[in-house]
């Protein structure tokens, strides 16, 4: 991927989206439609996936068929909103493997701490995919990014749901190299660091918390 950043117009894309900002949109509904979102940023994401070629057999003559070149990916979650992201992905590409990494806001610094992290082996040789639906001030997301990179990550694509010109903005900043998809770029962020017009928390949205 060369682009910073995609948005992915695509109007399935976009009529679920308006579903989802809705105040009134149930939970399960909310869950739902994020698993179909899902499976379409992650469709345009993997667009520029390597191909190699494997030798088969069909039941008529042999070819060399297209397959995906190297080691299986890697989706990273950023807890706990990333993984209704991650549910629709894996879907997809069953295959891949799974890494989450946990992080939460010290209300001193306001600076993003780790509480957890896990994720596959040899990040070096996969194409990483970070999934976080909302891409707010950027700095959790590219604080994850800095730790999935000092694991061995190179190949990193991220992909959230909605994103605010602030965070794309420090996403550039801090890593040029990770390109965005997103299925929305909102107007901004308020004072309390929540997208506008945006949808709301998305954890509270997909996990039915308050
Ligand atoms: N995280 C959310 O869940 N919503 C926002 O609007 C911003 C950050």
């Amino acid at each position: 991927m060369t682009q910073h950043l995609t948005i992915v117009d695509h109007p399935l894309v976009q009529h679920k989206l308006s579903l989802m900002r809705e105040k009134d949109t149930s939970t399960k509904s909310f869950r739902q439609l994020l698993r179909e979102i899902s499976l379409l940023l992650a469709y345009e994401i993997t667009r520029t996936l390597p191909l190699t070629t494997r030798r088969i057999e069909t039941p008529l003559q042999p070819m060399d068929a297209p397959v995906i070149e190297g080691k299986k990916l890697a989706l990273i979650s950023i807890l706990r909103a990333g993984n209704g992201l991650m549910d629709g992905i894996l879907e997809l590409i069953p295959a891949a493997r799974v890494g989450f990494v946990g992080l939460y806001r010290d209300p001193q610094t306001l600076q993003p701490v780790q509480y957890y992290f896990k994720v596959p082996s040899a990040l070096e040789d996969r194409l990483t995919i970070v999934v976080d639906p909302m891409l707010a001030t950027g700095n959790s997301s590219a604080a994850a990014i800095d730790l999935i990179k000092a694991a061995g990550a190179r190949d990193i694509r991220f992909m959230c749901l909605l994103a605010a010109p602030e965070g794309v903005a420090r996403m550039k900043e801090a890593h040029p190299d990770v390109p965005i998809v997103t299925a929305a770029l909102d107007e901004r962020l308020d004072d309390h660091g929540y997208i506008v017009p945006g949808l709301g928390d998305a954890g509270d949205r997909i996990f039915g918390t308050k």
